[in-house]
């Protein structure tokens, strides 16, 4: 097969062009340009093979991210596998208010609960150098590769793994920050998501399991004055900023994503 006749065969099975070229070019260990001035080049069978097993998957619904091995977040290129959430545009809403939140601290201690591929954190160490990462999960395999993506940045963060505030007992953050699961089991949308690891998507019958947990611990882990953003669905504005006043913790507001929904909800513990 060629890589003309292998594109067309992606087209005909209803892939997009720009995926099917970016999957080919992965195989073939070239850059996307090459296919272009090389359209009339026989693949190798085992490229043959590979690219038609990435695009039964891909038509199966597997995110590119995981065929493709990365995603890039907040301009950083992150490797991705599918013990993680592939990490979303919508949370670089998280991490730009993150980012305001730290502006007039220094040396701001900083947590990421459930860090998956590191996305948060790194991002936030990236832009702020001076600042001191943790971050947690559940998975030691999510663990292993927010390192992993951390070393690639240049970023160092201390990794903890434990469920939620497990293993932090006695320490205190300037910023706390979390995209937890948040979807209510039997959701429809959730086969739609099914390649993507289950405990990083659900919670609970109603999805604020993880936040209500999250919320509880708050103020044990708050510096006074320090701040909590959490990522939330974008029908459970309300019920976290209840969750947060019902510990005592001062609202700072809910923000939205990149498509108009409330998205993030921050609140404060009482200053010093
Ligand atoms: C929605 S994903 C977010 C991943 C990453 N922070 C991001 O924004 O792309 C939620 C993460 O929380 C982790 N998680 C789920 N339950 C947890 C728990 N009880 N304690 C700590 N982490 C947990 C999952 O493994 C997953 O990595």
């Amino acid at each position: 097969m060629r890589v003309d006749e292998a594109l067309a065969l992606a087209r005909a099975g209803g892939l997009a062009r720009l995926d099917a070229q970016l999957l080919l070019a992965r195989r073939l260990a070239r850059p996307r340009a090459w296919l272009i001035a090389h359209d009339d080049a026989e693949l190798p069978a085992d490229v043959e093979q590979g690219f038609r097993a990435d695009l039964a998957a891909r038509l199966d619904g597997v995110p590119m991210a995981y065929l493709s091995g990365e995603r890039e977040f907040r301009g950083l290129t992150l490797a991705i596998t599918p013990v993680v959430l592939v990490p979303r545009p919508d949370t670089e809403t998280l991490v730009e208010w993150a980012l305001e939140c730290l502006a007039d601290r220094s040396r701001p201690r900083v947590l990421d609960l459930g860090t998956g591929s590191g996305a948060i954190a790194i991002a936030v160490a990236h832009a702020r150098p001076d600042a001191r990462l943790t971050a947690t999960d559940l998975d030691d395999a999510a663990l292993e590769l927010a390192q992993a993506n951390a070393r690639r940045h240049g970023v160092v963060l201390d990794c903890r793994l434990g469920s939620w505030w497990q293993g932090l007992d006695g320490q205190r953050f300037d910023l706390v920050l979390a995209n937890p699961p948040y979807i209510a089991e039997g959701d429809p949308h959730l086969p739609a998501l099914r390649h993507e690891p289950r405990r990083a998507l659900t919670s609970g019958s109603d999805g604020l399991d993880a936040l209500r947990e999250l919320a509880a611990g708050a103020a044990a882990h708050l510096e006074a004055g320090g701040q909590m953003l959490v990522e939330h669905g974008a029908e459970q504005g309300a019920a976290v900023r209840a969750l947060f006043a019902a510990r005592g913790l001062r609202a700072l507001g809910t923000r939205r994503d990149l498509g108009g929904r409330e998205r993030c909800t921050g609140a404060a513990l009482a200053g010093p």
